[in-house]
């Protein structure tokens, strides 16, 4: 294995508190999806407020190569999918590994040129991640799979059909599947068991500007009429949540005080009950430039239960931040994560930073769930307060990566923190925005 790169490496100097304001852009896991919704249009499509991120690149370079124009104007990206085509197999396969956002490719392909060619997906290691619920619901709409050496091949000899769909799990990318392919498809498409997260009404709204007709039904039913064409949008998407409750974790770990603008507590209202029930203080600002102030208010913190969960639940990708904070609570806490079998794995890097966390395969704290009876280590009890200390880390993943951060941040003395270019997937200037908030931190 090659030595890591300096610039792939962060010295943290931790110890002093953030304090000050950053902003953050549209969400990382809608503006992806927008820009492959674009492929569905007979006209050129505008996204705004898009951020300079490695993932929003990747799908970038994919549409690309399927003969999609992408223009910059500002922070905007224009999508022109006047002349889509097939890319060639060794061309995507570039990317295999890097995302997963290639699966959502399906629909769109198959609705353009009739066929899709999908390579090995990759995204963050957090489990298998499988792709079962999506090529299910594609069968269904009649499409024919076939697993090929470079990947997937998919083509829909009859044309794809509206179906009656039940997802064994709200998975959020098997709905946005779903989505992308039912906007065009022949008839009525009735989606059980949806994912709801708002980057998905999002989605929702986004397809409808373009023409698309969706209906959202009481307890997680979607109702897609297929219509034969969509134009173009012009969006503006909602703002990054997951990012803006990373650096209000951040504030609290830290015992500092910062602004995220951009944020909305509409998408974070479950984040605020629990930032606000350890003993984290907010203020939100519902200006045109406003956004949320986050600070710890002094005293200690309290420790908390909280169980990962769909939306309106306590995202997984909150969990990981928050969890460094709650090292800095009296008492034992106790984290249930539920959406995913295997995200935990970086509370190691934290106890050898000096946090006492015992990892358990029960389902601790809260209703059983699917992972309890499959033996995976899914719960957390942290006790605290403990005292931090700077560590050599690795970066597994995004989400546990800034977890890594910001125990940097909050412990006493230098953290070698490498793999930090995982980081600059999901997190736009990362580095320049820790600057702003006076951390200090060179390479
Ligand atoms: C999206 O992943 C996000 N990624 C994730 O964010 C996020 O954690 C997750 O939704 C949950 O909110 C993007 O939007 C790009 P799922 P996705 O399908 O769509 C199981 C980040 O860091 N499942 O809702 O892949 C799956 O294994 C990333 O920004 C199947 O079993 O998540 C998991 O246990 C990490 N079969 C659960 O469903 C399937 O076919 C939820 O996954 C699909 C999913």
């Amino acid at each position: 294995m090659s030595p890591p790169s300096p610039q792939d490496m962060l010295a943290v100097h931790g110890g002093t508190p953030l304090h000050g304001e950053i902003r953050v852009k549209g969400a990382k896991n809608l503006v992806s999806k927008a820009m492959v919704a674009a492929l569905l249009g007979d006209e050129p499509s505008r996204l705004f407020g898009v951020p300079r991120i490695r993932d929003v690149e990747v799908v970038r370079d994919l549409l690309e190569l399927h003969g999609v124009r992408v223009g910059d104007e500002g922070d905007a990206l224009v999508l022109d999918p006047a002349n889509v085509e097939h890319a060639a197999v060794d061309q995507i396969n570039v990317h295999a590994g890097s995302s997963r956002i290639p699966i959502l490719f399906c629909g769109p392909m198959l609705h353009r040129l009739g066929k899709a060619v999908i390579p090995d997906l990759g995204g963050c290691h957090i489990g298998p991640r499988p792709i079962d619920f999506h090529l299910q619901a594609l069968r269904e709409f009649g499409a024919v799979v076939d697993k090929t050496d470079a990947g997937l091949a998919l083509t829909a000899p009859n044309g794809l059909r509206g179906t009656k769909l039940d997802l064994p799990y709200p998975s959020v990318g098997a709905t946005e599947q779903v989505l992308l392919t039912a906007v065009m498809a022949q008839g009525v498409t009735e989606l059980r068991n949806a994912a709801v997260e708002p980057e998905i009404i999002d989605l929702i709204c986004l397809l409808q500007k373009m023409g698309a007709v969706i209906t959202v039904h009481t307890d997680r039913v979607i109702e897609i009429e297929g219509v034969p064409r969509l134009g173009g949008f012009a969006h503006r998407p909602i703002p990054d949540r997951i990012e803006a409750a990373s650096w209000a974790a951040a504030a609290l770990a830290t015992g500092g005080d910062v602004t995220v603008r951009g944020a909305r507590q509409v998408d974070m209202m479950t984040f605020l009950n629990v930032f606000r029930s350890v003993g984290g203080a907010y203020a939100v600002d519902d200006s045109p430039d406003g956004g949320i102030r986050f600070w710890h208010p002094g005293g200690e913190l309290r420790a908390t239960a909280l169980e990962t969960a769909v939306h309106p639940g306590f995202m997984t990708d909150w969990q990981q931040p928050l969890v460094v904070a709650l090292t800095q609570a009296r008492g034992l806490s106790i984290v249930h994560e539920t959406v995913y079998e295997q995200r935990l794995g970086y509370t190691a890097a934290l106890n050898q930073m000096g946090a006492t966390i015992q990892v358990y395969r029960d389902c601790l704290g809260g209703t059983p769930c699917r992972f309890g009876r499959r033996n995976f280590t899914h719960s957390a009890v942290i006790a605290g307060p403990s005292k931090l200390n700077g560590a050599d880390l690795t970066i597994p993943d995004l989400r546990a990566g800034f977890s890594h951060l910001i125990a940097a941040l909050a412990a006493s003395g230098i953290s070698r923190v490498y793999g930090v270019n995982l980081i600059n997937r999901g997190y736009e200037d990362f580095e320049a925005k820790l600057a702003a908030l006076g951390a200090h931190v060179d390479h």
